[in-house]
């Protein structure tokens, strides 16, 4: 085990993009375990979208990250020393956000999940058998209220909410449609069961081309990022259509600004909308309800997922970055550690 224990602390609360110098790689020494808790290596961490609303100087759901703190994340690991009843070294662990950026935590039981790799790779406890998959199965089939037939558009769909909404659309009978950035992305998409999608970098007139593709309208759309793209497909919607307002990431550079873009709000009243924000958060009660589902479908191969992996503590920021640029295709993770 080593004795030191690399952290990233956050230097800055951050207006506008993040860069790397917001963050410093630090070495302090590995925690030693309470009674009741225990020690964890870190071998994959999360880097996501919501990373960024905790490091910005606004108001939000959740308490954000103090300039100095440990940034905020989840992680799996592997318990190296234990000093709780029935958690054993060498058992693989995942929290969802209790970890940080950082080679090891202590930690208690009841901030964790035992990690079966008989059922999924450790990657899926961070994605599909986390927090993203419980989001993917909440904001459609709760909030969403989807219904067999309709026509489900779904934002950032090759990403890691995304590539799951998609899929569990599609197995509920309805048909999804994908925005991405790219024609490679939406090949991916296409390649899950969406039925077909728009790459927005590559289309000058995201209204129009909504339009030609879904000329019957959007019955249902899950909003993974908020700006142009949900301006465009607000003139595109279907009577009585319903949008999921899941996420807002194609706002990191500008959180807490106004974000002023046309505004066509009486396509609400015009199609009778329902415009509902969504925090998982809401349904943490429930989080096992979907991951037992989602679980099911991943054992008989029903659904699929994809994952982008950086390798190294010292990446973190910037797999976080990529996030927040588009780079990633599927779910961003960072390696710290293999075993
Ligand atoms: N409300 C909740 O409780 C909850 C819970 C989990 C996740 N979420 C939200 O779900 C969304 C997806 O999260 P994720 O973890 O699955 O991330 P992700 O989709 O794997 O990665 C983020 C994606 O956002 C897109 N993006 C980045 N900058 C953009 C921009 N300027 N304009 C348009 N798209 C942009 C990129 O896809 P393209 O390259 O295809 O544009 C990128 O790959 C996020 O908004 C996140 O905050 C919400």
């Amino acid at each position: 085990m080593s004795e030191v224990n690399r952290q990233w602390r956050l230097v800055r609360l951050v207006d506008g993009m993040p860069s790397p110098a917001d963050w410093r790689l630090e070495e302090h020494p590995v925690p030693e375990p309470e009674p009741g808790s225990f020690l964890a290596r870190a071998l994959l961490l999360d880097v996501a979208p919501y990373m960024r609303a905790r490091i910005a100087p606004i108001r939000n759901y959740a308490a954000g990250v103090e300039p100095g703190a440990v940034m905020i994340g989840g992680a799996v690991a592997r318990i190296v020393a234990s000093r709780a009843p029935g958690w054993n070294e060498g058992d693989l662990v995942v929290t969802d956000f209790g970890f940080g950026w950082q080679d090891y935590a202590v930690l208690r039981p009841e901030a964790v999940r035992r990690v079966d790799t008989k059922l999924a790779p450790p990657e899926a406890w961070l994605d599909v058998l986390g927090l993203n998959g419980a989001t993917a199965w909440f904001a459609l089939f709760e909030t969403g209220a989807l219904r067999p037939g309709d026509r489900v558009l779904v934002s950032a769909a090759a990403g890691s909410v995304g590539q799951l909404a998609g899929q569990l659309a599609a197995l509920a009978g309805a048909e999804p449609y994908a925005v991405t950035s790219t024609s490679a992305k939406l090949e991916w998409c296409l390649s899950l069961g969406y039925r077909g999608g728009i790459a927005h970098r590559e289309t000058e007139d995201l209204a129009s081309a909504l339009r030609a593709l879904l000329p019957r309208g959007i019955d249902l759309f899950f909003d993974n990022t908020a700006g142009p793209i949900h301006d465009a497909v607000l003139q595109n919607l279907a009577t009585h259509a319903r949008i999921v307002l899941v996420g807002t990431v194609s706002l990191a550079d500008r959180l807490g600004r106004p974000d002023i873009g046309p505004r066509f709000f009486r396509e609400i009243l015009v199609a009778r909308a329902r415009i509902e924000g969504f925090l998982i958060l809401d349904f943490e009660k429930r989080w096992p309800e979907a991951w037992t589902r989602l679980a099911d479908l991943l054992r008989a191969g029903r659904i699929r997922t994809r994952y982008d992996i950086l390798e190294g503590l010292e990446r973190t920021p910037e797999a976080f970055l990529r996030v927040l640029t588009g780079q990633n295709l599927g779910k961003q993770l960072v390696r710290v550690a293999s075993t």
